[in-house]
């Protein structure tokens, strides 16, 4: 395992956000999702990575039981396959691993792997968790929550997010 300093990645992860990073957690199983929203920041003094999951995905149900997570940044151009799967289908009915073919590797202070394929690695931490009320978030993006549509299919976008801040404990390359 290569240690690295997360601000010296800054750049890299930051740029890497809008074509899709994955986001893991472990609770009853190993399971990743593709994000393309998140912050990375310090509050506290300490080191932050904010993940946004709707409120009907099976990452939420698996960050609620177990309060860790892993963010996975490409190096280079991200594996169209993986994408798809981690994308575009759901943990609540997938293993996930099994399909896209994810190599597991073993953190070092938080009980959720990182990926091979997707190896820059942040540890995290939940340290705080909010849900965002649509009606306190700004009219111009409340397209993107639908009302008539079901919220628990893959890319269902019905569901506020909840915000879901993780201290960065650690960071490596898989
Ligand atoms: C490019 C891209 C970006 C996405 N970003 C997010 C995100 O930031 N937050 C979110 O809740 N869902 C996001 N999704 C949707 C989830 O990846 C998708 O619903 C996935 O199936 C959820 O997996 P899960 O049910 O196993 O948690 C994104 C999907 C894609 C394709």
């Amino acid at each position: 395992m290569e240690k690295v300093r997360v601000f010296d990645c800054a750049e890299q992860i930051v740029r890497a956000i809008p074509g899709g990073l994955l986001l893991t957690t472990k609770a009853d199983k190993v399971n990743s999702m593709v994000i393309s929203w998140g912050s990375l920041g310090i509050e506290w003094g300490k080191p932050i990575f904010t993940v946004y999951v709707r409120e009907g995905r099976f990452t939420r149900s698996q960050l609620d039981a177990h309060p860790e997570f892993t963010i996975n940044v490409p190096v280079g151009k991200p594996d169209p396959g993986i994408f798809r799967v981690c994308g575009y289908q759901s943990g609540y009915s997938l293993d996930k691993v099994a399909e896209a073919g994810l190599t597991l590797v073993k953190s070092e202070l938080v009980d959720v792997p990182g990926i091979v394929q997707y190896p820059l690695t942040l540890e995290c931490r939940v340290v705080f968790r909010q849900k965002q009320p649509i009606e306190l978030i700004d009219p111009k993006f409340h397209s993107d929550y639908p009302q008539d549509v079901p919220g628990t299919a893959p890319l269902a976008n019905r569901d506020a997010h909840i915000a879901y801040y993780g201290e960065i404990v650690n960071a490596y390359l898989a």
